[in-house]
This record gives structure tokens, C-alpha cells and sequence, in this order.
């Protein structure tokens, strides 16, 4: 049996090569409200699919685009074929091919490959976070008030991501919008910065990161700290160091359950 982060790293270049052979012929169309899609999302998501199929016959698939591919539970990939779409139209070097694995209904790998940067960071659970082979850490800055954080693009998802940008402003030292969720995990994970904020997120934005950022020490919740289910939709990812006091600060916010964002995500039927 091949290792499980060489089979995912294989697969996201295969995802790349597709994405960039798709570039040339670039056409969108809008998906959802101030979302687009490119020809290339769904080049990505077909090379990546095929590969994985062709390398766990029974194996469940959950894609961005294209939804679950039915299979067995034992191991689901979670596949982010192209995240920072915008970013991408715009020739913005922030995006990234992002594939989870959960085992049994627990996160247990990931993979998120940077095409601009070559940069492949993965991690198995347990097993470290690395950055190109070499082993990465997160930041062990401790306090707020010297803190790099990431935040959301997306303002008109709920009304919480400006109230929470205020105070967050004030505590931390500053804030970045990158436009890429996966890009911020790898930044969390590689020492970048010391945290990413996410409201009303998906399962395909995190899903390889979570497991990334813990394995490089970092921490990963919801807003009050606790573990993530499969409705979580805002998440907190921090250096582990500095998480308290972002739940501190974000923990009060109440979710509004008519925008959960992760519903139709069936990953185990335990859960
Ligand atoms: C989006 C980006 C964005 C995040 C959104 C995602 P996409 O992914 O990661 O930064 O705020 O929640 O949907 O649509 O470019 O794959
Ligand atoms: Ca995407």
C-alpha cells in the first residue's frame, strides 16, 4: 500500500496540471451570489477525482463542484479543486488545490499544494505537518496584541463577520484578507501568522488545513472552543497559543442556523 501523503501529493499535482492546462481556454460563470466558478475548478476537480478513484476503488468522494461521489465510509476525500477562484480570474498568485481525508468520520490527513509558490504542505495525523519535506511549525507568539491575523472576503455571508472586525482589530496587532482559506491555513501552519478567522465556511475550505495546522501545533475549533462537527461553519484556527483569547473575544456570537453552510455533508453516518 503506497503512503497515504504521497498518493494525496500526487493527486493535487495532477489537479494543478489540469487547472493549468484549462487556463489557456479561462470562462466563468456565477454559482452562487458574488461566487464564481472557472472551467479550471472543474478540470481540477475531474483529474483529482479520477486519480483518487483509480487509487481507492470504494472510496467516498466529496467535491466541491461536483458534490459526493457515492462510496464507502471507511475513507472520504474532501476535495477543494480550486480555492481563491477570484484570486485565480484576477492572475492573484493566492490559491491553492486543497484534498482532506477522513477516516472513519475523523480528519485524519491533508494535503493543500500552493502552484505559484510549488509549495506542498501536508500532514498525516500524528505525524507532523510538512512544508516540502521539511517539518513546519506554527508561530509560538503568545500574546493577541502581537498577532497577524487572517480574515474572511466574504462580508455579505453573515452580518457577524463586520461585527467581529471591529473589536478583532483593536485586540490583535493587524489583519490580512488574503481571499484564499486554504492559503491561510498553510500561512497558520507555516508561521506566518498567527491565526484564521472563518464565518460560515464549508467543509472543503478546512478540511485539509485542520489537520495541517494541528499537526504543526497549532489549533482548531469553533468560535467557543470546541472540537469541530460537520456543522461547524465558524471556525478558528490559530498557533494554539493565542486561542483562548480569540474565543474569548469571538465566543459570544450566536450562529444563525438558517445559513449553516455544511448540512447536506454526509462524511459517516455516526456523525
Ligand atoms: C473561497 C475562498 C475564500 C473564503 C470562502 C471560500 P473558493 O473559496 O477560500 O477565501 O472566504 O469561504 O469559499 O470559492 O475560492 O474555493
Ligand atoms: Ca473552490
Amino acid at each position: 500500500m503506497e503512503d497515504i501523503a504521497d498518493i494525496l501529493q500526487e493527486a493535487v499535482r495532477e489537479g494543478n496540471k489540469a487547472l493549468q492546462g484549462a487556463r489557456s481556454g479561462l470562462m466563468y460563470r456565477h454559482k452562487t451570489y458574488k461566487e464564481l466558478v472557472t472551467n479550471c475548478d472543474i478540470a481540477s476537480e475531474n483529474a483529482i477525482a479520477g486519480f483518487l478513484s483509480g487509487k481507492f476503488q470504494n472510496a467516498k468522494i466529496f467535491s466541491e463542484e461536483v458534490g459526493e461521489i457515492v462510496g464507502d465510509e471507511e475513507i472520504v476525500f474532501i476535495i477543494d479543486p480550486l480555492d481563491g477562484t477570484h484570486n485565480f480570474i484576477h492572475n492573484i498568485p493566492f490559491y491553492a488545490i486543497s484534498i482532506g481525508v477522513y477516516s472513519k468520520g475523523v480528519p485524519f490527513a491533508g494535503v493543500i499544494y500552493l502552484p505559484e509558490f510549488q509549495d506542498c504542505l501536508y500532514a498525516v495525523k500524528n505525524e507532523g505537518a510538512y512544508l516540502n519535506g521539511q517539518v513546519i511549525h506554527c508561530s509560538d507568539t503568545e500574546r493577541l496584541g502581537e498577532s497577524l491575523i487572517a480574515y474572511d472576503n466574504q462580508f455579505h455571508k453573515h452580518e457577524s463577520m463586520l461585527k467581529n472586525l471591529s473589536p478583532l482589530s483593536e485586540r490583535c496587532f493587524t489583519l490580512r484578507i488574503f481571499g484564499s482559506a486554504c492559503v491561510d491555513l498553510c500561512g497558520v501552519a507555516r508561521g506566518w501568522m498567527e491565526a484564521r478567522i472563518f464565518h460560515q465556511t464549508k467543509l472543503v475550505d478546512f478540511a485539509a488545513g485542520q489537520v495541517i495546522v494541528e499537526e504543526a501545533g497549532g489549533k482548531v475549533t469553533d468560535f467557543q472552543g470546541r472540537p469541530l462537527t460537520l456543522q461547524t461553519t465558524d471556525v478558528l484556527a490559530s498557533n494554539g497559543r493565542i486561542h483562548s483569547q480569540l474565543v474569548e473575544l469571538l465566543g459570544t456570537q450566536k450562529v444563525d442556523s438558517r445559513l449553516r453552510g455544511n448540512d447536506k455533508v454526509c462524511i459517516c453516518n455516526s456523525q
